[in-house]
């Protein structure tokens, strides 16, 4: 039973005066006494100029308000903060926790039945489903979707996988500056998300997966009429939400929920950002987030999603196929399909009535995948004691067991410095190693782990070496990268104690990533190591003091579940 405008009244000391002024205010607005008795459901908006990606914001909010009048309730349109990635400094992940703050205080402050939150670009989705969880308000999720793909000279471009080859190409001089700019007007031919299967396309397929979205919501194009007869329609269902009074996110994140996301998330060769991404929504349900599952899941199910940048398609075709559900049909043996979703039905309901139709190519059948291989594995060993994880759907089969010497960059400047020195020490059978780029060491773990081959060894031809760091890498992003190295060095974690010439052995194979220096020398190098400065003030300082390693998601201690 919805509560409406009754509810969360401002305290005044007197109930009955903070509805009357709150009823005032809307009444001056121009609302009717009707109006202001219908069910109310919240649309959370991330429309902001500084977010391309959400352009469509404002047009999407349009048709869920629609939806909820449609179906007898009161839509009211809010904004949140709008996270983009190329326009958040120092990097969008520092700012992922204050977004999540601000979507769950709003949802604990508003007086709304149900929530449909706006969200897409890489950190607005988990984030969203954060706060939430922790405010568990019946909540819906409505992806902006992905743009279209570019097209240019018979090629297909995607963002940001082809921003980054074409980038590269650039910088090792094979490509020159007017084909760069030709390129560059049509690699974001649209408005929506990068197009590939890079973060913000992963949280969308793994909202809908683990049932916080309409079915199709994750795949259907930004710009398409799919994508706002979706909206509407999450508008409509929030009204039964609300009227309902759930599901609630507790009712939909369970630990079969967040083992289907591990399926899809192999399965897809989906974003390693995932990984931490998943681990603060478990958290903030009080349920941790299993990396020893996720890589066992790996070992059963092989990569289906023939997207780029593992495979040749875009988020456009995917949606052509038939989306999650048809891929969900194909993953049936692996999924719980007694999980539900905020429509009501189970993922089996969905599989069984969802069309038959799938393009083979695009969402390959089980005994015809893209790569036999799983496409996230999760190393251990005296330099990750905690894990680390390696996307090996992206890294070179020939570097899957590798001995060879450190390479130490001691920070983003350090790397930035010295990486294209013609005097840098480097030879193709090094390790890069970056450290203090981790959760407190950057600070937000920025996604800077997929380290540039230095321009001398790009000259003679090499294009991959093992690249090793505590920090993340964008899901578009390609090589043989050693990401969330945890504990991070900043913390004191083993990364902190290499040193040039020190020999790192990795055998995926085996899972282990092991420094091979002995442990009286270790501890000698630990005697001598300091922890970095704090920043003086504000959000960074509370960030650097609160937040917590890889492996928990990088949210704030005092946010997880368990510290209520
Ligand atoms: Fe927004 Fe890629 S930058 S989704």
């Amino acid at each position: 039973m919805s509560k409406g405008l009754r509810s969360r009244l401002t305290q005044y000391g007197d109930a009955g005066f903070a509805l009357f002024l709150r009823r005032g205010f809307l009444k001056g607005a121009g609302f009717t006494d009707d109006a202001l008795d219908r069910p109310i459901v919240g649309v959370l908006s991330t429309a902001s100029d500084f977010n391309p990606c959400h352009k469509t914001a404002p047009m999407l909010a349009q048709a869920v308000a629609r939806g909820v009048r449609l179906a007898g309730g009161l839509p009211f349109v809010f904004p949140t903060i709008s996270l983009h990635e190329a326009f958040s400094f120092p990097t969008s992940m520092l700012l992922r926790n204050l977004m999540a703050m601000d979507v769950e205080e709003m949802l604990r402050a508003l007086p709304l039945d149900a929530v449909v939150m706006i969200g897409g670009c890489d950190k607005t989705i988990p984030a969203e489903l954060m706060g939430a969880i922790s405010a568990d308000v019946p909540s819906l999720v409505l992806p902006v979707g992905a743009m279209l793909a570019g097209r240019h000279e018979g090629t297909r471009l995607g963002a940001c996988t082809d921003c980054r080859r074409i980038w590269a190409a650039y910088r090792a001089g094979t490509l020159a500056e007017p084909d760069l700019d030709r390129a560059h007007d049509q690699l974001m031919p649209t408005s929506g998300t990068c197009m590939v299967m890079g973060t913000a396309s992963t949280m969308a397929c793994l909202a809908e997966t683990m049932g916080f979205t309409l079915p199709g919501a994750a795949s259907a194009p930004a710009v398409s009429a799919d994508r706002v007869r979706i909206a509407e329609a999450s508008g409509r269902q929030a009204v039964r939400m609300a009227i309902a009074g759930g599901p609630k996110p507790s009712e939909i994140l369970t630990p079969a929920a967040l083992r289907n996301a591990s399926v899809v998330l192999q399965a897809t060769c989906g974003s390693t950002n995932a990984l931490v991404h998943l681990a603060a929504i478990a958290g903030r349900a009080g349920l941790s987030y299993d990396l020893g599952e996720l890589d066992r899941v790996g070992r059963d199910v092989p990569v289906l999603l023939n997207l780029k940048p593992a495979g040749s398609h875009f988020m456009e075709d995917f949606h052509a196929s038939g989306g999650l559900p048809a891929l969900w049909r194909r993953l049936r043996e692996h999924l719980d399909l007694s999980a539900r979703t905020v429509n009501g039905e189970t993922l089996g309901d969905v599989i069984a009535r969802w069309p038959a139709y799938v393009d083979d190519d695009v969402v390959r059948p089980l005994d015809r995948p893209l790569a036999r291989s799983e496409a996230i594995a999760i190393l251990n060993g005296n330099l990750a004691p905690q894990g680390a994880a390696i996307k090996l759907a992206a890294a070179t089969p020939a570097l899957f067991r590798f001995a060879g010497p450190a390479l130490v960059f001691e920070s983003l400047d350090d790397l930035a410095r010295r990486i294209d020195d013609p005097a840098l020490p480097v030879t193709d059978k090094h390790c890069l190693v970056l450290r203090n780029a981790g959760p407190v060491g950057a600070p937000g773990m920025p996604e800077a782990g997929a380290l540039p081959i230095p321009k001398k060894l790009g000259a003679k031809g090499v294009t991959d070496m093992v690249r090793i760091s505590d920090a993340r890498m964008s899901g578009t992003a390609f090589g043989t990268v050693v990401l969330h190295v945890t504990p991070e060095a900043a913390a004191g974690g083993p990364l902190a104690l290499v040193r040039d010439g020190d020999m790192i052995r990795m055998d995926v194979g085996e899972r282990r990533i092991e420094l091979m220096v002995d442990a009286g020398e270790l501890g000698r190098r630990r005697a001598q190591w300091r922890p970095p400065a704090k920043p003086a003030r504000g959000y960074a300082r509370l960030y650097v003091e609160r937040v917590t390693q890889a492996d928990k998601g990088c949210d704030f201690d005092f946010l997880a579940q368990d510290a209520r």
